[in-house]
Formats: C-alpha cells, structure tokens, sequence
C-alpha cells in the first residue's frame, strides 16, 4: 500500500516538472530542470530521448564571441555509445557552420557548452549536432539557439554614493557593463581616475569600484566609467553618464585681506575683506585683532570696515559652515611707514579741469609761468630726472628752480582770487631757498607738511584756459629707493 502512494506521488511530480519543461518556452533554467529529470529518470519522467537544453537565444556584439550553455540528454538505448571521441558539431539551417566554434563542454558528461567566435550574422539558428562515429548520429532540430548581434554595447550603469560626501569619508562608485563574450570580458577605466578601482566578472557581467577618500579636491568632478570590448575586428568602448561629485567640505584657503582708505593714517578706513571656499558656502565670518597678548573679536561678515587709531594692526578672519570652521593666516597693516602723509586741502576757486601731478622718486625742479604783472598760468614738477606734464598754460619763460640733492619742497605759498587764479606761488626749500612768482595780491595761503620729515609729492587742483584756480598739496616721504638724499 505504501509503495504503490509512493509511486503515484512520484509520478505526479514527474509529470509536473515534464508539463513545465514543455511550457518553458525560454529554457531559463533549463539546467535545473535537466538536474530535475535526470534525478526522476525512471520514475516516470521521460527524460530519455533527444533533448538539447540550449538557452532560446543569446545576444553578443558584432564581431565578438559568445558562449552558449548547452546540454542534452540521449535515450536510454543510445547511451553505451557514448564515448570521449564523439564529434559536436554545429549547424545552421542544415548546413555546418562557417563561424568557428570553441567546444568547451564534455561530451561524456552531456554537457555541449560551445564558444562560438567572431559572430557576425544576426539573428540566425544553430542546432547542435552529435556525431559518435556508430549508431549514436543526431541533430537537436527541436532546440536551437538564436544568436542575435548588436552592434554597440549597452553602456555601463553608474551607481554614485549616497550624498552628501564629506571630506575625508570613503567613497565607493560602481560601474557594471555587461560582459558578451566571457573569453574576453570589457575592461572598465574610470575618468577621472580618482582612486584605487577593482574589477570582478560575475555571471555575465563585469563590474569595476572605484574607492578613494573624499577629498574637496574631488569637489565638481565628473566622474563616468569605460567598458572597452576586445573585438578582433575593431575594438569597442562605450561610456556611462557622469556624475557630478559634490562633497561637503570645511572652510579652505581663508584668507583675511586689508584695503586702507588712501592716504592710510591714523582715523583713517580700513575695509577688511575674507575669503574662503566652501562646501556649503560659507555660513559665517568672524573677525579678531591680535593685539599683543589678547585676541579680539571686532566683528562679523565677509567684509569689515574700520577706524584706525593705532600704528600697528593684526587681524585674521574665521570662516565657518557646517561642516567646520577655518582661521586665515594674519594680515598685518603698519601705518608707521606712511604715519608722514597728509594732505593740505585746495584753495581757490576751482573752476575747470582737475589735475594730478605724478612721477616716480622726489621732487627735484619746478618750473612756473606768470601773466607778466598778473596771475600764475601754469606750472611743471620734475621727479626724479623726468619733467611731469605743463599743468596749465605756459607764457613767455617760466622762473625755475632746480633743487639739490637733499633739498625737498616743504612749503608752497602764495596768494588767491576767491572767484579766480593763483596769483602768487611760493616754493620754499628744505634749505630756505625758495622760487617766487607772481602777484602778492589778495588771499594769502600757506600749504605745509604735518610731519617735519615730509616732503611735497603731489600738487593737485583745477585749471582752465586762463591759469591755476585751485591748489591743495600731498605730503610724504619719498618712496624708498627712490629718495633724491644720498649722503
Ligand atoms: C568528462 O566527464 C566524464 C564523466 O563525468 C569524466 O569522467 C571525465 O573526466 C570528464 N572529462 C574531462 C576532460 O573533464
Ligand atoms: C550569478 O548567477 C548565480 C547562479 O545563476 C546567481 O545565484 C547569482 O545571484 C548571480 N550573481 C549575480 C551578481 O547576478
Ligand atoms: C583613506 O584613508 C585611510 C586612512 O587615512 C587610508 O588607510 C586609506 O588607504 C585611504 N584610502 C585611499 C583609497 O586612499
Ligand atoms: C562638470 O560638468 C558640469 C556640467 O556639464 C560643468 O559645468 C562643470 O564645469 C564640470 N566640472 C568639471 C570639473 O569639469
Ligand atoms: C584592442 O584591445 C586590446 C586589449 O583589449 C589591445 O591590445 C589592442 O591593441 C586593441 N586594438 C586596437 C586596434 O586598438
Ligand atoms: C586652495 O588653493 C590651492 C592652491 O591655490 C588650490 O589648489 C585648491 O584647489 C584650493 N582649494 C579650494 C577648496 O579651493
Ligand atoms: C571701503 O568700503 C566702503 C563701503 O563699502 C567703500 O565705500 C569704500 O570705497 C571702501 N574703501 C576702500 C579703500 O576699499
């Protein structure tokens, strides 16, 4: 009683894997099934008969090689005729094949595994053949294979980290192409090659990680992926998407920068400015001044604009986001060498043109023209050896002074119209000379240095057609390297 339910659940199942095996129209999976069948054979299952278990078809590039796993079963008659001599053979639509094929199976073991190389027919059937030299001939006409071709590859898929990155943290990017022919798989390259990349093949496809440390260098890189496919007849290569990398970083090259308000004084402006760059941007900024052993904190935001009253300042800026926070080198300003500046204001009555006068190293001559018994047209300044530009107009011959070496400018006097021209202009000397033209009529004025060591610059005013009408004086040291003194 129990052997015959066992024999009838037996059959059962036979029955049920051999339905499926009719409705697998595919073959996926066709190895399970043979594994499947061969466990039942005599059981009821009819696996004894010619069967080649092939997949319904295959895909490869142009050109290219493509495996097909293949098995098949005999009747139960044929199968002492089995031996390691027997012959595969493959066909298509009856006649043998051009392409060359590479047998990687085992006869013996059912198993017809082939290589087919070089493939460049689409869409064609192949049966396969088994010729043992005896009885044991037979073409699997019931079970081909459809090899199709494809002329590019499928480019290979991307997968990017989870972002955000943060500096510092590794990242992993994985590239998977599918692999077509398995003797030649693609090799995968990475661009940019930011990091250490390994590449494994598994079932058919081939995929390549790519690690390296998030760095902020990495920061706005495009990164994509390579397959190139190994084709005898022209190699292949195919590219993913990129990706763009974003990784959060601390602040990086802080840098805290002065402008001073020109002439740089005492109570003069100091506008403050920092730099940084950031993943978030930067989200604040913070200010402090070393001032002997005490650091500061003055104020915030990426520009400042202060007062300064002392010699010396030393400042430096922080810069934060979420990420972290960075301090800027110092920027130190010393007003100490520029402390002798300052500027006499014009008088006059400033009508026309502005003008500036300007050279390189001290003043060494002056020339100046007067309307004979009337106001001063125009003057000229030397610096150096170099005569500036005639500021005004020239009449007749000018009065000159020629310094010497040492001598400086250290007073320009004179007198004005309040709604005219200079009528008077008075050059005196580091050594009491002076030059002096003009009228000394009207308004008096006297435009001195505010430091005993100042010498005259720059002179600086309107003209018009007429003559000088405004005048204001720049004080200051020479520039160095360019002082007329040699002692
Ligand atoms: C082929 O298969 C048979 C049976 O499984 C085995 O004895 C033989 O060693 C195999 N031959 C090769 C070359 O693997
Ligand atoms: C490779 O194939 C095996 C067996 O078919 C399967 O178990 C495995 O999940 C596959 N691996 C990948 C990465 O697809
Ligand atoms: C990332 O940094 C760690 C620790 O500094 C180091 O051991 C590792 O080799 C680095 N990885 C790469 C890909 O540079
Ligand atoms: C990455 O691509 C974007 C958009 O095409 C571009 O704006 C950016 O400059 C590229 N980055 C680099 C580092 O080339
Ligand atoms: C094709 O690729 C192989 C390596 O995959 C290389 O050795 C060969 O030089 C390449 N051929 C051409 C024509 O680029
Ligand atoms: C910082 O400056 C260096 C040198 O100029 C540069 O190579 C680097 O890319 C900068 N870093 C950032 C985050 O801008
Ligand atoms: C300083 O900043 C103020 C206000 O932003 C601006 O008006 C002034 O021109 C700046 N001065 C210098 C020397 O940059």
């Amino acid at each position: 009683m129990f052997n015959r339910m066992h024999s009838v659940l037996l059959f059962a199942a036979a029955w049920v894997a051999c339905l499926a095996k009719l409705l697998d129209e595919k073959m996926t999976g066709s190895w399970r099934l043979f594994v499947l069948c061969s466990l039942l054979q005599g059981a009821g299952c009819n696996a004894a008969e010619f069967e080649a278990l092939v997949p319904a078809s295959v895909t490869t590039l142009s050109g290219s090689c493509v495996t097909v796993p293949c098995s098949f079963t005999v009747p139960d008659q044929f199968k002492g005729n089995l031996h390691p001599g027997c012959i595969p053979i493959w066909k298509k639509k009856k006649t043998t094949i051009s392409t060359t094929t590479t047998f990687r199976g085992n006869l013996t073991a059912y198993d017809c595994t082939t290589t087919f190389n070089n493939v460049l027919e689409d869409n064609v059937q192949y049966y396969f053949r088994i010729d043992c030299g005896n009885p044991l001939k037979y073409t699997f006409y019931e079970n081909p294979v459809t090899i199709q071709i494809k002329g590019l590859p499928d480019a290979p898929r991307l997968t990017t980290p989870k972002e955000p990155v943060v500096e510092g943290t590794p990242v992993e990017l994985g590239c998977s192409a599918p692999s077509y022919c398995d003797t030649h798989p693609p090799t995968v390259t990475w661009t940019p090659a930011l990091g250490l990349s390994t590449q494994l093949q598994q079932n058919d496809t081939v995929t390549s990680t790519l690690t390296f440390n998030a760095s902020h260098l990495h920061h706005g890189n495009n990164v994509s992926c390579t397959a190139a496919y190994y084709i005898p007849s022209g190699n292949k290569t195919v590219t993913s998407t990129r990706h763009q990398l974003s990784i959060s970083y601390a602040p990086r090259n802080t840098s805290a920068v002065g402008s001073p308000c020109l002439p740089a004084r005492e109570g003069g402006c100091l506008n403050l400015t920092c730099t940084s760059h950031a993943n978030p941007a930067v989200s604040a900024v913070t200010w402090y001044r070393i001032h002997g052993e005490h650091i500061l904190k003055i104020g915030t935001g990426s520009s400042l604009s202060i007062q300064l009253w002392n010699a010396n300042y030393v400042f430096f800026c922080e810069a934060r986001n979420e990420i972290g926070t960075e301090k800027s080198d110092v920027y130190k300003i010393n007003i100490q060498a520029n402390e002798y500046l300052s500027y006499s204001p014009a008088l006059g009555s400033g009508g026309g043109t502005p003008f500036m006068t300007s050279g390189e190293g001290s003043i060494t001559g002056v020339k100046v023209w007067e309307q004979p018994g009337n106001h001063i047209t125009g003057f000229q300044l030397r610096y150096g050896t170099r005569w500036d530009r005639l500021i005004g107009r020239a009449v007749h011959a000018p009065l000159r002074l020629d310094l010497f070496e040492g001598e400086t400018i250290t007073q320009v006097s004179g007198k004005y119209h309040t709604s005219h021209y200079i009528y008077q202009l008075i050059f005196g000397t580091s050594r009491g000379r002076s030059l002096i033209a003009g009228q000394p009529a009207l308004k008096s004025f006297n435009l001195y240095p505010e430091h005993e060591e100042a010498e005259l610059r720059i002179l600086s005013g309107r003209f018009d057609g007429g003559g000088i009408t405004s005048l204001g004086a720049h004080w200051g040291l020479a520039p160095e390297g360019y002082g007329n003194s040699t002692s």
